[in-house]
């Protein structure tokens, strides 16, 4: 059977990650990984999850395991439209508003609803993987813009939407990640995030802003640096993401988004056909987990485990990694990224360091959407045991330093 025959021409230019098929290189026990992304699962709350399971079913029965309306639970809306007024200044009425099975399964309805093959979508450099593959899963053009300590370059993006329009092609959105950026773990000033709203609105462009990790602050970062773009907008052109995957834990699979209605309604007949809705289930555990006020002493306890965290990999990366690379330290988020001299290239590190030393990380070329970036990597901390920390930077300093030119 001739399946390539068969396949749609959007399946056909679907590939796997090669950071998916990276991290299932590293499972085995042995090995030291700073290459997974995901949060820690010591910080799910889970006994909590228990005691409001048990309190639904004995109240609601079967009744709780029922299939839902498509846009979510309005209680369950209402209450993330309400934090999100008080804790990042966003305003927006429960019609903007919808949740989606994760913020991956976002990504892939916004690139369903707005792109067509050939159309231009602008993301930083580098950029978060599992974000320009859904934009690449239908054909468009994805155009890597350099960015600085404050975020994107603006001048650089201006060049792009020009260049992009002299070929004829329909630019239609800006995909940034202002808060403790994946890989970069970056954030972006609050001035540079009004230069780009201003940009936006005078282009005629979207914003898709994904703020994954903004909850995620560490000891010393004041939130106030992280209010989103999307509280700026007045006229429609952001379209905002968030997600309890990072906060609360990522197989609940439940996410926001909050956008002009014209998206959202569009986004919500994807998700007819998507899933019909997201786990209602979940949904439940996680309103009843608001409504009981425990959000607040999950963050701060999700926030002070991942300050600790960071700071033994910044103890170590001083001692070991000081002469030779670069790096700005993490501020929040679950990633540390780091530069090496030129020249070095961090996949053939990867390869020696995951083979011999068993330390894994990951390589920074593939988060570089138009290339680049070979002698980049990310490294995660959220998974590393203290000592485990130390002992792996050792040992990957000690890799790198054979392959310095
Ligand atoms: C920037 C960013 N967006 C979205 C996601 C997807 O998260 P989820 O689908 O669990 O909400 C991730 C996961 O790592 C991410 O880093």
């Amino acid at each position: 059977m001739d399946f390539e025959a068969l396949l749609s021409r959007d399946a056909r230019v679907m590939r796997s990650s090669l950071i998916r098929q990276l991290t299932g290189l590293v499972g085995q026990p042995d090995i030291i990984s700073f290459a997974a992304g995901s949060p820690n699962a010591q910080m799910f709350p889970h006994a909590k999850f228990r005691q409001i399971l048990e309190h639904l079913i004995a109240r609601e029965g079967g009744q709780m395991f029922q299939y839902s309306v498509t846009k979510g639970n309005p209680r369950l809306i209402n209450a993330v439209g309400e934090r999100d007024r008080v804790t990042k200044g966003i305003a927006v009425s429960s019609k903007e508003s919808l949740l989606v099975s994760g913020s991956q399964q976002g990504l892939d309805f916004v690139a369903r609803v707005l792109l067509d093959p050939g159309d231009a979508v602008f993301v930083e450099t580098p950029s978060y993987i599992g974000a320009t593959a859904a934009f690449e899963n239908f054909r468009s053009r994805v155009c890597a813009v350099e960015c600085d300590q404050e975020g994107m370059d603006l001048d650089h993006l201006a060049s792009r939407v020009a260049a992009c329009r002299t070929e004829g092609r329909p630019c239609k959105l800006i995909y940034v990640i202002p808060n403790f950026q994946n890989p970069a773990g970056s954030v972006w000033s609050q001035d540079r995030r009004r230069e780009l709203y201003d940009f936006a609105s005078r282009e005629g462009l979207l914003i898709f802003e994904d703020d994954a990790y903004g909850e995620l602050y560490f000891d010393g970062m004041d939130p106030r640096l992280l209010r989103p773009i999307k509280a700026l907008d007045q006229t429609g052109h952001v379209i905002y993401m968030s997600t309890f995957s990072k906060i609360l834990a990522p197989g609940l699979r439940v996410a926001w988004i909050h956008g002009p209605e014209e998206v959202t309604q569009r986004i919500e007949y994807c998700k007819e056909t998507g899933d019909l809705c997201t786990s209602t289930v979940s949904q439940r555990i996680i309103l009843e987990f608001l409504e009981r006020g425990w959000m607040r002493e999950q963050g701060e306890s999700v926030r002070s485990f991942y300050t600790a965290k960071a700071q033994a990999m910044q103890r170590s990366l001083e001692s070991h990694f000081g002469e030779f690379a670069r790096w700005r330290a993490a501020r929040g988020g679950l990633f540390q990224w780091l530069s090496l001299p030129e020249g070095v290239d961090a996949l053939e590190v990867f390869r020696a360091s995951l083979a011999e030393d068993k330390v894994a990380f990951i390589p920074g070329a593939p988060f570089f959407a138009e290339g680049g970036g070979a002698n980049t990597l990310r490294l995660s901390f959220s998974n590393v045991k203290d000592e485990n920390i130390e002992i792996g930077l050792s040992r990957l300093s000690r890799r790198i330093r054979r392959s310095l030119p």
